[in-house]
């Protein structure tokens, strides 16, 4: 099996990203061109057959999301793409969109006419000031050439782009989030009923996705499914744009096949551990994801393979650590991050993130209470299950696969 593949990536590196005639040179915007010569259902037909999960992080099946988005009533959709990424050890779509702006614009107007939507709204994260230009160049290019505005290529497809940043808050990444902040309203998520999907930004049907699956869609449609379906298992189809990070030689943002190890990730793309350090673990899917410890090195990149030990693509990010690292610590590290990134709108998170912080702060000094770790856990189910927002369920990733893989982590000598 080939180690890294491009299919998502086949653009990268072959057009000048700040010109439009570059892209139209190497074939760009034929894959709209054949999506405007489609109906809806055989476009949602092409994206199911594709098997493609969304890349945000959720890993909701695209096709079902599309076609839901497809089938609800109203005359003033929004697409709305996620670029936010602020899932820390996450810079894919930085990758996209530094080499591919004009794949995401063609991947949201594609979105945009299956679903029957008139708007689009990209949201780059605020950290990424220079990809803020890149894109807002390549949309003013798009609509200077016709590919946006009023009856785009003839067809009487109307559609607009445009451009959002929030302030760096990890939480507006969460669909809802986003779409209050893009209202100009501080970044707490919504309560759902109603769902976006009906009710979404200025209270119009919206369909979010990620920069990568809109661009997997463009690809798809340009190239045809047999170049992605080629790729991978049979129940985890294609690739993956994952970024690597941490203690490995050669950390960067590749793609692969879905079914290649963790092994064959880390050490033949990544060049293994640096200055002869051991392996110690890996955390997938950023922040919130769990973490697995060397033995699991063997276990194939695939949706079913990685959940069957408890852990996630996510957005696929892979961050090794090396035996340098004290566990606790990292446990310690992750949840600082989460204390300040709560939004503070729920109390199992708000006050939960900051108990649990106290308890592990006494591990990390070697000097536990007799309950703490019993009152940790407690904490963390507490939050996994009445958190209002994805940030505070899935929070305690960390601490509880660090309590079940690493459980010397938390005895104290003596004890
Ligand atoms: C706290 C939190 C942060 C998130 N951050 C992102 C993000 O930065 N980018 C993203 O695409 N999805 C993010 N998501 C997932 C989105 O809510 C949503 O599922 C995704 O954008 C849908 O696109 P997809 O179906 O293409 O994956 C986040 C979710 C949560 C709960
Ligand atoms: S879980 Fe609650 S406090 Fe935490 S980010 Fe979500 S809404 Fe805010």
């Amino acid at each position: 099996m080939e180690k890294t593949v491009s299919f998502i990536t086949q653009n990268f590196g072959k057009y000048d990203p700040t010109s439009i005639d570059s892209y139209l040179d190497i074939g760009g915007f034929s894959g709209l061109k054949k999506a405007l010569g489609m109906s809806s259902d055989g476009i949602i037909e092409l994206v199911r057959s594709t098997g493609m999960k969304g890349r945000g992080g959720a890993a909701y099946d695209t096709g079902r999301k599309w076609s839901q988005a497809a089938s609800v009533k109203g005359d003033k959709k929004v697409v709305i793409c996620n670029a936010d990424e602020g899932e820390p050890c996450t810079f894919k779509d930085r990758a996209i969109m530094e080499n591919d702006p004009f794949a995401l614009i063609e991947g949201i107007l594609i979105a945009g006419y299956t679903v029957g939507a008139q708007d689009g709204y990209i949201y780059i994260r605020e950290e990424y000031r220079h990809l803020q230009k890149i894109v807002s160049a390549a949309v003013k290019q798009a609509k200077d050439r016709g590919y946006l505005g009023q009856n785009i290529l003839g067809t009487g497809f109307n559609f607009e782009i445009h451009m959002y940043s929030g302030a760096g808050a990890y939480v507006c990444g969460e669909g809802s989030t986003l779409i209050e902040s893009i209202e100009g309203k501080s970044g707490r998520p919504r309560i759902k009923p109603p769902f976006i999907k009906e009710c979404g930004l200025f209270q119009r049907p919206t369909l979010v996705n990620n920069v990568e699956t809109l661009v997997v869609a463009t690809m798809v449609l340009t190239h045809g499914v047999e170049g992605y379906v080629c790729h991978g298992t049979e129940r985890s189809i294609g690739t993956k744009l994952i970024s690597l990070a941490g203690n490995v030689n050669k950390p960067g943002s590749y793609e692969i096949p879905f079914g290649l190890t963790l092994r064959e990730i880390i050490y033949d793309i990544g060049g293994g551990i640096p200055q002869g350090h051991e392996l110690q673990f890996f955390q997938l899917g950023g922040a919130s994801g769990s973490i697995g410890s060397a033995s699991l090195v063997d276990t194939p990149y695939t949706y079913e393979d990685l959940s069957k030990v408890g852990l996630t693509v996510g957005s696929g990010g892979i961050l090794v650590v090396d035996d340098r690292t004290r566990v606790i610590d990292f446990v310690q590290s992750i949840q600082d991050f989460f204390i300040h990134e709560s939004c503070g709108k729920c109390t199992p998170c708000r006050e939960g993130n900051r108990q649990i912080d106290k308890i592990i702060g006494r591990f990390v000094v070697g000097a536990p209470r007799p309950d703490d770790l019993q009152t940790a856990e407690r904490f963390a189910n507490i939050m996994s299950n009445c958190a209002f927002c994805g940030l505070g369920e899935t929070a305690q990733s960390v601490l509880l696969s660090a309590i079940r893989q690493f459980p010397e982590a938390f005895e104290v000598q003596g004890r």
